[in-house]
C-alpha cells in the first residue's frame, strides 16, 4: 500500500520478506503523537507501542500497573503520528492471560479503539490457545519470549534468561510453539546471542532482539533511553545515540535563567 510520501506501508508481510532477503528489521518504542511522527518520519520500519509505557511516561516500578485503557491511549496518540510504519501494540498485563476469550476481547477493543495494526504479548505455550483465539479475529500477534517484564514479581530479578540447558530448551519449544500458533514474529529481550543466533536461524518468522546479539532478524530499543532521556537505566545492550536528558536540562535551566533575567522575551518575540 502506497501512502502520501511514496513510500510503501509496512506490513506483517513485509517484515516475513525482509527475513527472507537477510535485510535487518528496525523497531522502536513511541507512546506520543510528537515523537511517534519524528521516528516514523526518520524511517523506522516498526513502532511498539510498549507497555514500558508503565516506567517511561507513568513512573511506575514495573510493567504491571498499566492498563487495557492506558494502552489504547497511548496507541491512538502513536496511530495518529505515523504514516508508514508498522504499529504493534502491547497487550498489558491481565488483559490476556486469564482465557483466550478475555485475550480476544482486550485484543478487539485494541484494534477497534486504537487504530493500530497488531497486538504483542508476552510468554509461550501457556498463551498459545489465547493467541490461536485472537488470530482467528484476523488480529496479527506477535509474541515475546526470554525476559518477560510482566512477570518480574515471580522471577525477581531482570538479569539474561535462558542461559541454562532447560530454560534454552523451554525457549525453543515456546518460539516454535508460538511460531506454529501463528505469530508473525517475536521479541526475544536478553537471551545469550548464541541462543537467538540458533533459534533466529531454526525459525521461519523474524525475530527482534533487544540485549539478544546480532543474529536476530532485527533490533528494538526502548526511545528513550536510546535518546538519553531516561538517564538512570544502563544495561549493557543499550546504546545511546543521544544525550537529550542533557539538552533538555541545559535548555530548561537557560529558559529560567532568561525570564529571571527578564531577557525574554525580547520585543522581538513581543505583540
Ligand atoms: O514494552 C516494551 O518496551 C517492550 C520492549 C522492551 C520490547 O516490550
Amino acid at each position: 500500500m502506497a501512502i502520501a510520501s511514496g513510500a510503501k506501508k509496512v506490513t506483517t508481510h513485509t517484515l516475513q520478506e525482509m527475513k527472507r532477503n537477510g535485510e535487518k528489521i528496525t523497531m522502536l518504542t513511541s507512546y506520543d503523537y510528537s515523537l511517534a511522527r519524528l521516528v516514523d518520519a526518520a524511517g523506522i520500519d516498526v513502532i511498539l507501542v510498549g507497555d514500558s509505557a508503565s516506567n517511561v511516561m507513568a513512573g511506575n516500578e514495573s510493567t504491571v500497573p498499566i492498563t487495557l485503557e492506558h494502552m489504547i491511549y497511548h496507541a491512538q496518540c502513536v496511530v495518529n503520528g505515523v504514516e508508514r510504519a508498522l504499529v504493534v501494540v502491547d497487550m498489558p498485563f491481565g488483559s490476556y492471560q486469564g482465557d483466550s476469550k478475555t485475550a480476544l476481547d482486550s485484543a478487539i477493543r485494541i484494534m477497534k479503539e486504537s487504530g493500530g495494526h497488531s497486538v504483542k504479548l508476552e510468554g509461550g505455550v501457556e498463551v498459545v490457545e489465547s493467541i490461536e483465539r485472537i488470530l482467528t479475529a484476523g488480529i496479527p500477534v506477535m509474541g515475546h519470549l526470554g525476559l518477560t517484564p510482566q512477570s518480574i514479581y515471580k522471577f525477581g530479578t531482570y538479569t539474561v534468561r535462558a542461559k541454562g540447558n532447560t530454560e534454552a530448551e523451554k525457549l525453543i519449544e515456546d518460539a516454535k510453539a508460538l511460531e506454529a500458533a501463528g505469530c508473525f514474529a517475536i521479541v526475544f529481550e536478553k537471551i545469550p546471542a548464541e541462543l537467538a543466533k540458533r533459534v533466529s536461524e531454526e525459525l521461519t518468522i523474524p525475530t527482534i532482539g533487544i540485549g539478544a546479539g546480532i543474529d536476530c532478524d532485527g533490533q528494538v530499543l526502548v526511545l528513550h533511553d536510546m535518546l538519553g532521556i531516561t538517564k538512570d537505566f544502563s544495561p549493557r545492550f543499550l546504546r545511546r545515540y543521544a544525550d537529550l536528558g542533557d539538552s533538555i536540562d541545559g535548555a530548561v535551566k537557560a529558559y529560567i535563567s532568561d525570564v529571571r533575567d527578564k531577557t525574554f522575551p525580547s520585543d522581538d518575540e513581543s505583540y
